[in-house]
C-alpha cells in the first residue's frame, strides 16, 4: 500500500520496447535508439520479478511495450506466468499486428483477456498516424481474437485533433456490431517530439459529447468501475458500455493500482515517473538474497508514489522516456 492508502494490484510488464508500428503520438518516424539485446531482461529476470510481485499481492500482470508480440518467447512467457500461485489474471496490450496467428496459442497458453489498439477505421488515416499500411492485419487480428476465449475484447483509440477526431461515433458503432469493448483515452504527454499540448487533445468532455449526438449514453457508478481508469457508459439501456479515459482531465490517480516494470528492468511507480528504480542490477547480482531484494525495490516504489501525475501543474515536466520506452 502507498502512502495515500492505494492498493497495488496490476504490474504492466513491457516485453520490449520495439515496435512495427510509429504511431505519431508514441515513438518516432525513425524509431528510438533501442536498447541493446543485453540490457532486455531476460524471460527468466522478467518471471523472478512477476513471481515476487505476484507473491506480495500482485493480482493482474499486463503484458505490454513497444510491442509485446514481436517478442519471440511472448506464448513461453504467458505459459509460465499462468502457472504461477496464486494465479494472477493475465492480460496482454497489443496494436493486433501478428495477432491472428497468436490469438488462439495465447489464450491456450493462459491468457484472459487482450486490448487492441485502433485509432480509425479508414486505412489511409491508419497510415497517417502509424506510418505504416498495416490497417488490415489489426482488424484480422480482432477477428482472430474473438474466435478464441479472450473475453472481453477491448479496443484502445486515441483521437488526435484534426486527423481522427471525427470518429468517435463510427467507432462505437463498429465495436457495438462486432461486440467489442471500446475506450478512448486521451492523449497524455508522453510523445517523443514533447510537442502535446492541452489545447491540441481531444478530451474526455469533448468525446463525450461527441457521442451524445449519436448515443444515449448512462454513466455507470464508481463502484462498479473500481480502479478501472475507464468511465464506463452504458449505451441506450446497455448492456453494451464504451469508456472514456481521461487521463489528464479526468485523472484517476486517486484510485490507480497499478506499477510498470520497463523492458530493461526498472521500476516505475507512475506513468510520469521522472525517478526509476533497478532491478536488473539487483536481478545480476548474484546476491544470495535477490527475490528479498527485488521485494525491498517494489515496496520503495510503492512508498514513494505520488499523489497524482500532476501534468498541468506548476513544475510538471514529461518523462524522458517516451510512451514506447515506459510500456503503456
Ligand atoms: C504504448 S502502447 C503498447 C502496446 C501496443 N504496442 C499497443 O499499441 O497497444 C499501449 C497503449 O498506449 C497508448 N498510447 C501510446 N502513446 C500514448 C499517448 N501519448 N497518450 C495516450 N495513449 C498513448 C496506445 O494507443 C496504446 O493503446
Ligand atoms: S502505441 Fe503501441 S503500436 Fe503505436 S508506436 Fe506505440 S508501442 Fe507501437
Amino acid at each position: 500500500m502507498d502512502g495515500f492508502g492505494r492498493r497495488k494490484r496490476d504490474l504492466r510488464v513491457s516485453l520490449t520496447d520495439r515496435c512495427n508500428l510509429r504511431c505519431n503520438y508514441c515513438m518516432p518516424v525513425e524509431g528510438l535508439a533501442w536498447l541493446p539485446n543485453d540490457a532486455l531482461l531476460t524471460d527468466d529476470e522478467i518471471l523472478r520479478v512477476v513471481k515476487v510481485a505476484v507473491d506480495h499481492g500482485i493480482t493482474r500482470i499486463r503484458l505490454t511495450g513497444g510491442e509485446p508480440l514481436i517478442r519471440p518467447s511472448l506464448i513461453e512467457i504467458v505459459r509460465s506466468i499462468a502457472k504461477l500461485k496464486p494465479r494472477p489474471e493475465i492480460t496482454l496490450t497489443t496494436n493486433g499486428i501478428g495477432l491472428a496467428a497468436l490469438a488462439e496459442p495465447l489464450a491456450k497458453a493462459g491468457l484472459d483477456r487482450i486490448n487492441v489498439s485502433l485509432d480509425t477505421l479508414n486505412p489511409e488515416r491508419f497510415l497517417a498516424i502509424t506510418h505504416r499500411n498495416r490497417w488490415n492485419d489489426v482488424i484480422l487480428g480482432l477477428a482472430a481474437a474473438k474466435a478464441t476465449t479472450l473475453s472481453p475484447i477491448k479496443v484502445n483509440s486515441v483521437l488526435l485533433r484534426g486527423i481522427n477526431d471525427d470518429e468517435a461515433p463510427a467507432l462505437l458503432d463498429w465495436a457495438l456490431k462486432n461486440d467489442y469493448a471500446l475506450r478512448f483515452i486521451e492523449q497524455m504527454p508522453l510523445d517523443p517530439q514533447h510537442g502535446w499540448t492541452r489545447e491540441e487533445m481531444v478530451s474526455a468532455e469533448e468525446i463525450q459529447r461527441e457521442l451524445e449526438i449519436s448515443h444515449k449514453l448512462t454513466a455507470v457508478g464508481r463502484r462498479i468501475r473500481g480502479s478501472s481508469p475507464a468511465e464506463e457508459f452504458l449505451i441506450g439501456d446497455g448492456p453494451a458500455t464504451v469508456g472514456i479515459i481521461g487521463s489528464v482531465t479526468r485523472p484517476f490517480c486517486a484510485d490507480c493500482d497499478r506499477l510498470r516494470l520497463t523492458a530493461d528492468g526498472q521500476v516505475l511507480n507512475c506513468l510520469f515517473a521522472r525517478e526509476e528504480d533497478d532491478l536488473r542490477a539487483i536481478l545480476r547480482s548474484g546476491s544470495a538474497d535477490i527475490d528479498v531484494q527485488i521485494a525491498q525495490v517494489l515496496f520503495g516504489s510503492v512508498a514513494k508514489k505520488k499523489a497524482g501525475h500532476g501534468i498541468g501543474e506548476p513544475g510538471f515536466q514529461q518523462p524522458e522516456r517516451p510512451m514506447s520506452a515506459i510500456g503503456g
